[in-house]
Parts: structure tokens; sequence; C-alpha cells
């Protein structure tokens, strides 16, 4: 088992010696779960630049499939993950659409230029008009894969839903900055304006005079300061994401995936019914620093909550909330105050990879036994999200995703397990591996020249809450 993870391990780095622009780079099989490993695009970053790009066309599971697992990361061209404070991984972002047969879309493309009767949004089932992904994270990606416990799955290919003429396809959204040398990595990471000379947004309109952070200002191809003197060399990364599946068939129980935002400004009105139309997300918010006058032990929380009426019931199978440096806690209330899910933060305390001092490493996921929390239809939620308020923030995030199942599995269906801690490869990842090597020989023999070697010229700075 050992020397098969090593093997893969080798396949990988070939891979990315062979520098293709992104690849299958291992397929695997075992007790029915597939693995597949892909990665991204290449993008390249320097110090204090960004790179927001949308990829198109990207790889996936093809298939009538159920998705028990979603994982991914940022590497570098060696293959080694790396650190937040130097990558900082704002978001990644995995949506679904519909491409009409025959038309031709290339990763690069941007969905905008196609006739919208060739183009149809795939989303998923929340309520957000402006969150459509299936699956998304940030700085907590290694520590927080999306699992879905058995017998349930995430459907997706299915032929019955995908509209006929078309073919199912995935966008792939990487937010990332890098922040060696910086002056301030916290404020590059919270996209503060000044930091990014930033007045205009990316289509040129000025911003709002008290619009003091977030995407606005730090769109593709931004700039952060820089301390004066700072030499880095621009390098070439990709995003590694793993996803696990089953083929679907009658032993797995589908599940939708809803999406809620802390900064919904959807109000309850008479008329009002909780559709998707009524929702206006904002995504981002800002933390303003407390006076510091009350004595209470919440005199330095912020403190929000939303309610939110349920346009569809179920059982809840799985949660976990999306936070920034700063968040210290999230949690779905039923509007009697019973917690139903909550997600924790957890931050690093060293330098490496998993373990960044300073930045959410991960967020703590909820998994209620299936049947013990159901929904029904128009019940109204609280969504809570909590942040330090001892110092000022901006661009800050508090989504929360949850799974949700139309219908309890029955438990002896229970035939799969999700978490593996061995994977194997299957013969025709081999040959395919080896016709690779064959073809590609001397490739590898200039990939030799060029040894990676980790910069460490940027000092290692945590930081601050
Ligand atoms: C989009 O496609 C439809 C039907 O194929 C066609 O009638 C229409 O002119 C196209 N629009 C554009 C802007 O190309
Ligand atoms: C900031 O932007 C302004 C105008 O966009 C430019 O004149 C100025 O030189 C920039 N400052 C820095 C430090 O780059
Ligand atoms: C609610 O619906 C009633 C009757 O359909 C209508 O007269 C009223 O204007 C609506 N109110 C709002 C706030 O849309
Ligand atoms: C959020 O903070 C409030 C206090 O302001 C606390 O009562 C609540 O339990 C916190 N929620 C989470 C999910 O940590």
């Amino acid at each position: 088992m050992e020397s098969n993870k090593e093997g893969w391990l080798l396949l990988v780095e070939l891979f990315l010696i062979l520098n293709l622009p992104y690849s299958l780079a291992f397929v695997g099989n075992e007790n029915k779960i597939n693995t597949a490993v892909f990665l991204s695009p290449k993008f390249v970053l320097g110090p204090g630049s960004v790179e927001n790009r949308f990829y198109y066309n990207v790889d996936f599971p093809k298939g009538h499939i159920a998705v028990k697992s979603f994982n991914a990361e940022v590497i570098d061209e060696a293959g080694n993950p790396v650190p937040l404070h130097e990558t900082y991984l704002h978001h990644w972002v995995v949506g679904r659409y519909y491409i009409r047969e025959g038309v031709e879309i290339s990763e690069f493309d941007d969905h905008a230029k196609f006739n919208s009767s060739d183009y149809i949004s795939g989303r998923n089932s929340g309520i957000c008009p402006n969150l459509g992904q299936f699956f998304g994270l940030g700085s907590e990606t290694r520590k927080t894969a999306t699992h879905v416990p058995d017998p349930y799955g995430i459907e997706f290919g299915n032929p019955a839903e995908v509209p006929s003429g078309f073919e199912e396809q995935w966008m792939l959204n990487i937010h990332a900055i890098d922040t060696r040398g910086v002056e301030d990595k916290l404020g590059c990471t919270e996209c503060r304006c000044d930091l990014y000379n930033v007045t205009v947004d990316e289509h040129g309109r000025p911003l709002r005079p008290d619009y003091k952070g977030g995407l606005l200002c730090c769109y593709d191809r931004t700039q952060c300061r820089v301390k004066q003197g700072f030499e880095g060399i621009r390098r070439t990364l990709y995003l590694r994401y793993t996803v696990k599946w089953v083929d679907m068939d009658s032993s797995v129980s589908p599940v939708k995936i809803y999406i809620f935002d802390i900064t919904d400004t959807w109000k309850r009105t008479p008329n009002s019914t909780g559709i998707k139309a009524e929702h206006e997300c904002k995504v981002e918010y800002d933390i303003e620093p407390s006076r510091a006058t009350g004595l209470a032990d919440d005199r330095y929380v912020d403190n929000r909550r939303i309610s939110l009426d349920m346009p569809f019931g179920g059982y809840l199978i799985y949660g976990v909330a999306h936070q920034h440096s700063g968040g210290i806690g999230s949690a779905l209330y039923r509007e009697d105050g019973q917690v139903m899910c909550s997600s924790l933060p957890t931050y690093g305390d060293g330098e490496e990879p998993g373990n960044e001092a300073g930045y959410i490493v991960g967020m703590t996921t909820c998994y209620p036994q299936p049947g013990a929390i159901e929904i029904s239809k128009g019940e109204t939620l609280i969504l809570e999200s909590n942040y330090s308020s001892i110092r000022h923030h901006t661009g800050v995030m508090g989504l929360f995703y949850i799974l949700v199942a139309d219908q309890l599995a029955e438990p002896m269906h229970t035939l799969h397990t999700v978490i593996q801690t061995q994977d194997s490869i299957t013969p025709s990842a081999i040959v395919w591996a080896l016709v690779a090597m064959i073809g590609l020989i001397a490739v590898v023999a200039v990939g030799i020249h060029y040894r990676f070697k980790r910069e460490k010229e940027d000092g290692y700075e945590a930081i601050g809450m």
C-alpha cells in the first residue's frame, strides 16, 4: 500500500515536471469508491500579486455519479503544499453548467461570451442567487474536506436532469494572493483598498468612499504593496483537487446543497415566499472594532444573526461554515434556539502548511445522526456568524453550507465508507502513466535540470487577529 502511495506521488511529480496545463494525475478505485486527483490550470504569482481567474471545462469525474468528498489545496511546481503566509488562498469555488453539445468552450473562455441559448447555469439548490457553487472553501481547505456520510451522495450527471442536447461541465474559480514580502499580510488578505492603491473596481467604476476593503479591491491582476527592496521570484502554482465518488445506484440517497449567507438582506413581508429571487447576498461584510465599554465577556464579539424561511424541507446530513481570519464561530439554530449545527474555526500556530499561525486552517463540521434533524418546509431558521471585534476587518465572510436529504435512507444500505487512508492504483492508470513516461522521457531529462528550490527569502510572520 505504501509503495502505491509513493507511486502516485511520483506520478503527480511526473505530471508536474511535464508541465501539463492541467491533468488527471491519478485515478484509484477501492470498495466502489473512486478517487481522482486533478490539477487546475497553472497560475503564476509574484510578491503582492493577485490571481482571480475563472477556468471553464475543467476536469471532473464523468457519468452518473454521487460525489462523496471534495478537497483542494495549492501546490507549487514540485508538488509541495504552499503555506498560506506565502500564497493566501482567498477562495476556490467549483460550479456546474450545461453547454450545448458541439459548442467548444476552452478553459480560458468567458461564459459571458456564450449565447444564452447555448449555456445554462447548473447551480446548487440554495437561496442566494449569486452563490451557485457546489464546492468552495478558502484558507481552511486543507483540513476541511466535504465528506458525505454513507449512504448519501451528491448526485451529478443524471441523464434525466441534463437538458437534452447539452453536456454537463465544470467551472473552477481560484482567488489567490501572494503575500511574500508585503507590508501588511493581514491587510493584503483582507483586500484593503489603500494597500492595493485601488479606487475604481475591475470595470473602472469608482468605489464608494466608505468602501475600505474587500473583493472590489483585489480583483485579478491587482498588486498589494510590497516592502521596499523586497525581491521574490514569480512562481507557478496549481490548485490540486481530489474528488471521491461512487457510481450512482439505488443504494445511494441523493442530497442537495444549500448555501446560506449572513449578509443576506432578505426580510419577511406579508407576501414573501422565501424563494431565491427575494434574496440578495452581499457575500462580504466589515467588522468594526469594539469601543470596549461594557464589561460583558462578549464585548469583543461582532455577533450577527439573520432569520431565513426555508423554502424546502428535508433531513440535515452535513454542515460547515466558511469564515475569514477573525472569525470565532458560526451556527444554524431553530427559531426556539435549538442548535442544529455549529461550525468553529481552528487557527494554526506554526509555520508549516495546514498549521499557519494566525490563519484559519480548518472549520469543524457537523454530521447529525441522519434523521435526527428534520427541517420542515417554511420553517424559520436563524443563521449566526461571530467575529472578534478587537480590530477592524474588511471583506470577511459568513457562509454556511448544508447538505439536505429529501428522504432518509434505510440504515441497511450503509455500504460505502468514505474515510479512507489508503488508495490503490487501477491498472489503467498505470498503463496510462507508462505511455506518458515512454513518450516523454526526453522531457523528463530536461526536468531533472529543474530541481525546484523552495524560496526562503521571506521572513516568516504570523498575521494578527
Ligand atoms: C443565439 O442563438 C439563437 C438560436 O440559436 C439565435 O436565434 C440568436 O440570434 C443567437 N444570438 C446571438 C447573440 O448570437
Ligand atoms: C496609485 O495610483 C495612482 C493613480 O491610479 C498613481 O498615480 C500612483 O502612482 C499610485 N501609487 C502607487 C504607490 O503605486
Ligand atoms: C402584497 O400582495 C398584495 C395582494 O397581492 C398587494 O396588494 C401588495 O401590494 C403586496 N405587498 C408588497 C409589499 O408587495
Ligand atoms: C456567538 O456569540 C454569542 C455571544 O455574543 C454567543 O452567545 C454564541 O454562542 C456564539 N455563537 C457561536 C456559534 O460561537
